[in-house]
């Protein structure tokens, strides 16, 4: 048989790609576009920057034999994989492809999965799973399983080093879930994305409860109630552009520092229109993102887990160009009280921020740990203490800012000098003491108020002692545990020289091989 021509050979190379780049084929396609959903190479290149995709392992095929599965076979396996760059940084990609059995996951799709977290470690670049599968091939029994426990390792041995970044753009489901939950950040697109361990057949079932999948596992679901997602997208292009965004806070691995972006705001710019926002009655309300927003660099704020225990504030934005991690009581939520959700969310964001160089910055207004049973016998003894932990492990720079309520326990769960912050910074209406002026003339001064002639107004004059001693920072001040009582409109240049002052900071810690935090 004649040799065949290199124009042959080039040929047969291009067919052989463009069969891999069907996929599943037109009629899948066709399915997937009906159901709402982009193809996997379509969300990639929406997600990287333009041509920057190159694909790897394009024509691994499975080499399952069960069920005649050795007559079925696409190029690829049902999950596309490779590396490209956003805005200039190399990233590590894989997508899921649902038009190829459904995206399930194989012994060789988890191998293509598998190559790319190994190459994102390797090399300290972020890793991005875009999922849309039916789970583990099921033909492909304890392969399939192996699989995911390879996934899952590697999630693991990355966990702190690279950003591992988790699109949920279709079903997910079973021990599936797993590798994104391992993962830093969930982002879910509404409508599509489904997360759930045991779909609304198996729960009917099992326990009579009568749920649909977007009740259990939609995007709203999770942002909202279950804690699982950090972002919620109502389209695909909004989620790309938010991992885009959220990664452009980020360093590519822990041993960089994060991306310096020249956002050309004035770093020692006054707002004087900060004064009007937190009001000095300590009972009233304001939304502290008006407080953030005023701060940081253009009013750019990218929030984290926006729903969920939205009486605590945590995201991403820069001073002087530098990404800081925010942690803020919300006023207007709860009156921005401590439970199980926000200990929770704040520690998990205060690890991320330690773990990948970003200081911390928190702006303080809390009146104390929610009460309740369900808090007591929900264990906020426990995640309160994650919050006590995250704060105090932490050796990044730490800077506090209590813009009013700082009372009790909760004083020193919001980070202060105790825990480590390097630079505690207190606004006039500043009230640092174990509580509230009310709470505390009612306990100390009950005898006095109770034998008074007039009660009422003996217990007015004794709050209003209290309030003059007690609740402002200069108590505080007075001691050390503040190191400076600022103008409000004064925040933003002195954030930015505090944050140049520590840079350079450096603590070392005994060598240990892990903490043990509470959980
Ligand atoms: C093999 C699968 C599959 C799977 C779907 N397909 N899931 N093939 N293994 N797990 C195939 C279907 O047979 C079908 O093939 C094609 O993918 C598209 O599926 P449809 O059902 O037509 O799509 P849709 O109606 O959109 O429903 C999607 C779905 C459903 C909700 C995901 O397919 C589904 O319920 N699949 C099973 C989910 C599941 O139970 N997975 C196992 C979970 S346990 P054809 O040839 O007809 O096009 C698990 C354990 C992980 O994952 C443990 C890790 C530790």
């Amino acid at each position: 048989m004649a040799e065949k021509t290199i124009d042959e050979l080039c040929n047969e190379l291009l067919t052989k790609r463009e069969k891999a780049h069907q996929g599943g084929g037109e009629k899948n396609i066709e399915k997937q576009h009906a159901k709402g959903k982009l193809t996997a190479r379509e969300r990639i290149n929406m997600l990287l920057d333009e041509g920057s995709f190159i694909e790897l392992d394009e024509f691994v095929e499975h080499r399952c034999t069960n069920f005649g599965m050795d007559k079925s076979s696409f190029l690829g396996d049902g999950v596309v994989t490779g590396y490209g760059t956003i805005d200039g940084r190399v990233v590590y990609v894989y997508s899921q492809d649902f038009t190829v059995t459904g995206g399930s996951l194989g012994e060789m799709h988890a191998a293509k999965i598998c190559k790319v977290q190994d190459l994102a470690l390797a090399n300290g670049c972020p890793c991005i799973g875009i999922n849309d599968s039916g789970g583990a091939r099921i033909q492909e029994a304890v392969d399939a399983l192996s699989g995911y426990g390879n996934i899952f390792f590697r999630n693991v041995k990355a966990s702190g080093i690279v950003p591992q970044l988790s699109i949920i753009a279709g079903p997910c489901a079973g021990g599936a879930v797993y590798s994104p939950a391992l993962t830093d950040f969930i982002f879910m697109v509404d409508k599509i994305g489904i997360m759930h361990i045991t779909g609304p057949q198996v729960i009917k079932s099992v326990t009579g409860e009568e749920v649909t999948s977007e009740q259990i596992g939609g995007a709203r679901a999770h942002n909202t109630t279950s804690g699982c997602a950090h972002f919620f997208s109502k389209t695909e292009q909004e989620c790309y552009d938010k991992v885009r965004e959220v990664l452009s806070y980020l360093p590519s691995n822990n041993m960089e520092e994060t991306p310096f972006i020249n956002t050309e705001d004035d770093p020692l710019r006054q707002d004087n229109s900060l004064r009007q926002i937190v009001p000095t009655h300590s009972n009233q309300s304001y939304d502290v993102r008006d407080v953030i927003r005023r701060v940081v660099d253009n009013g750019d704020f990218c929030e984290v887990q926006e729903l969920y225990a939205r009486n605590i504030v945590t995201g991403f934005a820069r001073v002087g160009g530098r990404t800081i991690g925010i942690i803020a009581n919300q006023a207007n939520y709860m009156a921005g009280c401590l439970d199980i959700d926000a200990s929770d969310k704040a520690s998990r964001h205060i690890r991320i921020c330690d773990a990948f160089n970003i200081p911390i910055v928190t702006f303080e207004d809390v009146p104390g740990y929610l009460p309740g049973l369900k808090q007591e016998m929900g264990g906020i003894i426990r995640h309160g203490a994650k919050l006590l932990y995250a704060y105090s492990e932490a050796t990044v720079p730490k800077i506090t800012i209590v813009l009013r309520k700082a009372y009790g326990g909760s004083y020193l769960g919001m980070c202060s000098k105790d825990l480590g912050a390097d630079v505690v910074i207190a606004w006039p209406q500043a009230q640092i003491a174990v509580m509230g002026a009310e709470g505390a003339a009612n306990i100390i001064f009950r005898k006095e108020i109770e034998t008074a002639e007039n009660p009422t107004l003996k217990r007015e004059e004794k709050i209003e002692e209290y309030r003059d001693n007690f609740a402002n920072p200069y108590k505080a001040a007075q001691r050390g545990y503040v190191d400076y009582v600022i103008l409000p409109e004064e925040t933003r240049p002195v954030l930015y020289k505090a944050l140049i002052m520590i840079e350079t900071k450096s603590e070392l810690r005994p060598k240990r091989k892990h903490g043990i935090m509470p959980n």
